[in-house]
């Protein structure tokens, strides 16, 4: 008889925690893990909006409007347009990344004091809303503005353009509070092929391309390698100091468009400790031109590149007011909760737990950029700033491929370089 009660006051005993447990996994969402970590976005180009709609002129932009149905930003009138304040706070967005971007038209003209004006705007911005969003230039001020309920701002520039084959300009970037630099946009650098190049190779990274990713190492920028050509991406891999990230990229295999990382370069992503921030864009995630692409297809891509590399190396760049079609389900900024639910509901063997979620949504991203941070520390100790100058005739011969008259942009010095040696080099 007590060994009757004794069971029976066991299975009653287990039934209770089983009961409880259960219930606690039954209630958890994906989109909790937003409420214990930071959702880090790689990447978004509000400030461009800013410039081409707005001229940057802050006075006529209402950030903590709703601004779906508005008649200059709203969904309808605008392809690009998918934040605001409201929205942001609804998808739980804890930090972002604001992407600095100039056209390719800019380069070897005035790609400089236009991204000049980009960083000034997204500064204003966060100024301008500081109940709302703070700027942050350190990995460790991420989770303290996020916990303070601010959107940690930080700033990207999008496109090795934007340097004008300078470690100067670079290094004064970096000065003015710039965090990641995409090595280029949809044009090659004279030192980088832009992922167009896979269709037409002209020099993967140069000499004076290594020295940019060694600067970025001293300085404790991320370098960051969407838009690169798959060539770029893995020389860089075999030649970094510290981890990197692709700001706004995808899984090639999933996809095939160039702009997204093959299986190769993953696997270098995982030795290198980097991390990949999952593109949003229709165009990179389905390649199926019968169909739309939905929030499904993130998904997979996501879950292809966990299963692959491990949920270390997987992150969130959504492309979000840079691109004109985004997944059915993923049509804003607020939409980020219904992504992590998904990827938590989602068939994949071993499911998705609380803790790789909170990598996936940004501790991942934070991880990196530590590592960056302290490749800096150590390398501040044996290494001064670089003073490599690009090889002019690099330069001319890059700026002959952009129909650009070689020296026109160039100062009155380099110019007189340029034309000496183009006559003694036929
Ligand atoms: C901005 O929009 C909010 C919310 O709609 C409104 O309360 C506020 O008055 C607007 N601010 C300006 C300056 O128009
Ligand atoms: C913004 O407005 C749209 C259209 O009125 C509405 O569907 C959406 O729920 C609103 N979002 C927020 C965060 O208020
Ligand atoms: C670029 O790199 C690839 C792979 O390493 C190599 O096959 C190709 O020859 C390189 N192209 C140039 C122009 O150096
Ligand atoms: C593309 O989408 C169509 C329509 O959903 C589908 O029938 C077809 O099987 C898909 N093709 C591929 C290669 O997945
Ligand atoms: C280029 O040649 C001109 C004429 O010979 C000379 O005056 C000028 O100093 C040279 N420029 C450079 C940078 O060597
Ligand atoms: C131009 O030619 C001179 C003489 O051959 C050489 O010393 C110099 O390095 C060349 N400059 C560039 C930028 O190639
Ligand atoms: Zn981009």
């Amino acid at each position: 008889m007590m060994y009757v009660n004794a069971a029976v006051c066991l299975s009653v005993l287990l039934l209770v925690i089983g009961l409880s447990v259960g219930h606690n996994v039954i209630n958890f969402k994906g989109s909790d893990a937003l409420n214990s970590a930071p959702l880090i976005d790689g990447h978004n180009d509000l400030a461009y909006n800013l410039y081409d709609l707005l001229n940057n002129n802050l006075d006529r932009f209402n950030f903590t409007k709703n601004l779906t149905d508005d008649k200059v930003w709203g969904t309808n009138v605008c392809n690009t347009c998918n934040t605001d304040l409201p929205r942001l706070r609804k998808g739980k967005v804890g930090a972002q990344f604001w992407a600095a971007y100039v056209d390719c038209a800019s380069q070897y003209k005035d790609a400089v004091p236009l991204t000049m004006k980009q960083i000034d705007v997204i500064k204003r911005l966060v100024a301008k809303y500081p109940n709302d969003m703070q700027f942050v230039t350190e990995a460790k001020n991420i989770e303290e503005a996020w916990k303070n309920g601010k959107i940690a701002s930080l700033i990207g520039v999008e496109g090795g353009h934007s340097m004008d084959s300078s470690l100067a300009i670079l290094r004064l970037y970096y000065e003015l509070g710039v965090r990641y630099m995409t090595l280029t946009h949809m044009c090659n650098t004279p030192w980088a092929d832009a992922s167009i190049v896979n269709d037409n190779s002209v020099h993967n990274l140069t000499n004076f391309g290594e020295a940019v990713i060694y600067e970025m190492n001293r300085l404790g920028m991320l370098v960051d390698l969407s838009h690169v050509s798959h060539n770029v991406m893995r020389h860089t891999l075999s030649i970094t100091k510290a981890p990197i990230i692709f700001s706004h990229s995808s899984a090639f295999s999933v996809c095939h468009n160039y702009r997204n990382v093959p299986d190769d370069v993953l696997l270098m992503v995982k030795a290198n400790n980097g991390v990949v921030m999952v593109n949003f864009y229709s165009g990179f995630v389905n390649c199926n031109s019968s169909r739309k692409a939905t929030i499904h297809d993130v998904v997979d891509h996501i879950n292809y590149i966990r299963n692959l590399i491990g949920a270390d190396h997987v992150g969130i760049g959504a492309d979000f007011d840079g691109v004109l079609r985004m997944p059915e389900g993923l049509e804003d900024v607020s939409k980020y909760p219904d992504l992590f639910d998904l990827i938590f509901e989602s068939n994949v063997e071993p499911r998705w737990t609380k803790e790789e979620l909170e990598k996936l949504a940004g501790r991942n991203l934070i991880r990196v950029f530590q590592a960056v941070e302290n490749v800096r520390d150590t390398l501040a100790k044996t290494e001064s700033p670089r003073q490599d100058i690009i090889d002019v005739r690099d330069v001319s011969e890059a700026e002959v491929i952009s129909h650009i008259q070689p020296g026109l942009c160039q100062t009155s010095k380099e110019w007189d370089d340029i034309r000496n040696n183009s006559t003694s080099r036929q």
